[in-house]
């Protein structure tokens, strides 16, 4: 490895902030140089917080100085000027959630793929596993996961003026149909969103978390990418079914991501097979398309899920097959997919 390629890697420890994402990742780091042990390294900010930017020039100089053969470093750090309003990367908007190890988003390219059953499943999978859980869901379109989860009730707001976070199979969950009136469809619009969003995530109780997962609404437009922008993410999932993977809907979740500069954790495929009664594994929709656009992505794929009628009935009842039957094939192929995101995340 060259100096340039060890500094830039020493830079990869050094975290925003308040954030458990690193400057890189961030895209905060424009440039590095190393010439005659003395390295330059050049950052953009998109906040213009002085202690934000003396903290991180400071962690620069250090990381850059720990490598052998480095004696000097030079930090030019690059600020917007003060009052103007700052687009595109999330430090800029999103604040850090005390006490929230990781927050990660599941996306998809429409509804109907199963990215709510993947995110209720998912949570209390990596709930079993010993993690502390939180699961949000901000599918304002179609709020499912309090019925997934077998929740009735809504949240109270605590004497500090926070929501208490429900709690169901060992999960956290808020949701953003807790708050809209009765079953009416709202016509939500954009600072709106926002605004919930924001205050899901910062006014809400929920204590220390391992994880916490967003389940965002489904497609890739303005009003996803907003959310996006709003919470700050550490990751970012994409859940699809096998015919949708094959029509490029992936790449245009990963391109969502991508804009916001969050790291995409990898892709699941929904929907890959069912089993006939005689035990025969039946591909509808042919093998593979999910891997295949991992691939071709660049991106981890996590796993596959069956078709299982179990799983859509976990759904309706409330207990996701994931508890009601944790040894069986469908509720082993969501306790994997946990294990990979665990595996890409920790
Ligand atoms: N692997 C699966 N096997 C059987 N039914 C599933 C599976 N994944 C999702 N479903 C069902 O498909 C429907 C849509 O899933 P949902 O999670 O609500 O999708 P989304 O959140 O992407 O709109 C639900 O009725 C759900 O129970
Ligand atoms: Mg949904």
């Amino acid at each position: 490895m060259s100096l340039n390629d060890l500094v830039h890697e020493s830079l990869k420890k050094i975290n925003y902030p308040g954030f458990s994402r690193d400057i890189v990742s961030f895209g905060l780091v424009k440039g590095v140089s190393v010439a005659n042990g003395s390295a330059g390294i050049d950052l953009e900010l998109t906040s213009h917080n002085p202690k934000v930017a003396a903290e991180l020039k400071q962690a620069c100089e250090a990381a850059a100085q720990s490598i052998e053969g480095v004696n000097r470093a030079m930090v030019q750090v690059k600020m917007p000027p003060a009052g103007q309003a700052t687009t595109g990367n999330a430090p800029a908007q999103a604040r850090a959630v005390p006490g929230i190890a990781k927050i990660v988003a599941v996306a998809s390219g429409k509804g109907g793929v199963g990215k709510s059953t993947c995110s209720v499943n998912l949570a209390c999978a990596l709930a079993q596993g010993g993690l502390s859980v939180g699961l949000m869901d901000c599918d304002i379109y179609g709020p499912s996961v309090p019925l997934m989860m077998g929740i009735h009730e809504k949240p109270v707001v605590s004497p500090a003026q926070k929501m208490v976070p429900l709690s169901s199979h060992g999960v956290k969950l808020m949701s953003m149909g807790f708050l809209m009136p009765g079953d009416e469809p709202v016509i939500w619009r954009g600072p709106m969103i926002m605004r919930t969003v924001q205050q899901f995530v910062m006014d809400v109780d929920w204590g220390e978390l391992d994880v916490l997962l967003v389940d965002l609404p489904p497609g890739t437009g303005d009003a996803q990418l907003s959310l996006c922008q709003t919470v700050p993410l550490d990751g970012g999932v994409v859940v699809t079914t096998p015919q949708e993977a094959s029509l490029g809907v992936v790449r245009k979740g990963i391109g969502m991501f991508e804009k916001v500069n969050v790291p995409i954790l990898g892709i699941v495929e929904n929907m890959s097979y069912f089993t006939a009664p005689n035990g025969d594994r039946v591909e509808i929709f042919g093998h593979g398309g999910g891997a295949r656009e991992a691939q071709n992505q660049g991106t981890a794929f996590l796993g596959e899920i069956p078709i299982f009628v179990e799983i859509r009935e976990g759904g309706d009842s409330g207990v996701p097959v994931v508890m009601s039957n944790p040894k069986n094939e469908p509720a082993t192929a969501f306790t994997n997919l946990a294990n990979s995101l665990r595996d890409v995340l920790f």
